[in-house]
Formats: structure tokens, C-alpha cells, sequence
């Protein structure tokens, strides 16, 4: 895994991905993702996105990377250069109850499901959460009828803690969560 640094903003590339900061132009194919309701239906309301709000969403990626040193990383395949999606780390201000906490999260285009992509970026960010950022401890959050969300913590590591409702949408869902330390015994990650 190579990993570069420039002005706050990280590069991560994996063996088929690139993680990288995010472009203006990059609003064309997170618009198409965010208007997939299929992508979309275990997303808060399940509501897809226009335009506009992912427009929104863009800009607030950004600014969560100068206001905290990690974010969401606009992920794409090495091979294509396609973007594909993303995946990285948020504060998940939705669900107050577990705050100050730090979450991992993924959202791909549904023709690039299915193959590990998930995964193998997520297990990237967890990396550059644990070992460059020096958390202690990053949790997950999924609708409870979300198996692949679920499937993919799983593979991460990440043990399901307990049930709870986002109260803004009603939302059931489920957390899980990794701690530093079982993620450097787990498989022998170095983290210092
Ligand atoms: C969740 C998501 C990112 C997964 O992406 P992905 O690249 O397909 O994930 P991976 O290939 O790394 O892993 C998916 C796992 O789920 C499994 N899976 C697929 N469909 C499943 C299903 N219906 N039930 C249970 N497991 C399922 C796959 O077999 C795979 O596990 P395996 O490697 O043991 O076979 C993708 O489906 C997505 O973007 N969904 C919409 C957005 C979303 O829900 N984001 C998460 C919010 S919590």
C-alpha cells in the first residue's frame, strides 16, 4: 500500500484502488451514485439525492478534511481511473448517542459492488484512522436489514456492539465497532 500526503489532503493506493482527495468534476459521478435508489434505500429516509444536495454533500466532504484531518476519500479503480464511490471516516453527528465518536463508512456505484472493492478500501481508511490519525477506536453504523454493509464490517474486524434508532429519520440500525487494540492484535497491524 503506497500512501502520499500533499497540503492535509492523503492519496492511499491499494493493490486495485486509489483513495485521493476530492475534484469539482467528480460531481457528475457521485450525482449518478446518489441518484440510484437501489444505492440509496438503506441511506437514512432512502430518499435518492439531486444534484443539488450532492453538490452539498461534495463541499461538506471537503471541509471535513481541513476541519479534522480525516474524511471521506473519493475512491477509484487504479486500472480505469473510474470513480467508483467512497469510503473513509466521518463524525456521525446523525446519531448523538454515541458521540464524540469516529465512523467508517462506503457508499459505491452499484455496478462496482461485488467485488471486494468495499472492503478493500475500508480496510485503507481503518488503516489511516488507527495508524496515521492515532484513533482509538472507530466504530460502524448500518440500517439492521443492511447485509452487505454488515458482511463488509464483518471482514473488517469490526464486532457488533447493539442495537439503537437514528432519531432524525427513525431509522433502525446497528453498530459495530474496532478498537486500536483489537485491530493491532487481530492481524498483526503495526499502528505506531
Ligand atoms: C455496502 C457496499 C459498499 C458493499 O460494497 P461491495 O464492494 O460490494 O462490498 P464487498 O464486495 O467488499 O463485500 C460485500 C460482501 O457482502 C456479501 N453480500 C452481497 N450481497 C449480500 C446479501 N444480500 N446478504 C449478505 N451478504 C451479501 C458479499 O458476498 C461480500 O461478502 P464475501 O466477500 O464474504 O462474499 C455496497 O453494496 C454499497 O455501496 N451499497 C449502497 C450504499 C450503502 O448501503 N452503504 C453503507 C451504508 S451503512
Amino acid at each position: 500500500m503506497a500512501e502520499e500526503e500533499d497540503e492535509g489532503m492523503v492519496t492511499i493506493e491499494t493493490e486495485r484502488l486509489r483513495l485521493r482527495g476530492w475534484r469539482d468534476d467528480d460531481l457528475d459521478g457521485l450525482a449518478a451514485i446518489n441518484a440510484d435508489p437501489e444505492v440509496m434505500r438503506y441511506i437514512l429516509d432512502g430518499a435518492v439525492r439531486d444534484r443539488a444536495r450532492t453538490e452539498e454533500g461534495l463541499r461538506r466532504m471537503i471541509d471535513t478534511w481541513a476541519e479534522h484531518g480525516f474524511g471521506l476519500f473519493a475512491v477509484e479503480v487504479r486500472e480505469t481511473d473510474r470513480l467508483i464511490g467512497w469510503a473513509g471516516l466521518a463524525v456521525p453527528v446523525f446519531l448523538p448517542e454515541v458521540l464524540p465518536a469516529v465512523e467508517i463508512g462506503w457508499r459505491l456505484d452499484r455496478g462496482a459492488w461485488g467485488q471486494g472493492y468495499a472492503t478493500e478500501a475500508a480496510q485503507a481508511a481503518l488503516r489511516f484512522g488507527f495508524h496515521d490519525r492515532g484513533l482509538d477506536r472507530i466504530i460502524s453504523i448500518r440500517h439492521v436489514d443492511n447485509d452487505r454493509s454488515r458482511r463488509v464490517m464483518e471482514k473488517l474486524g469490526m464486532a457488533y456492539a447493539f442495537d439503537t434508532v437514528v432519531p432524525s429519520h427513525d431509522q433502525p440500525v446497528a453498530v459495530h465497532a474496532l478498537t486500536r487494540d483489537q485491530y493491532r492484535s487481530a492481524a498483526g497491524h503495526a499502528v505506531d
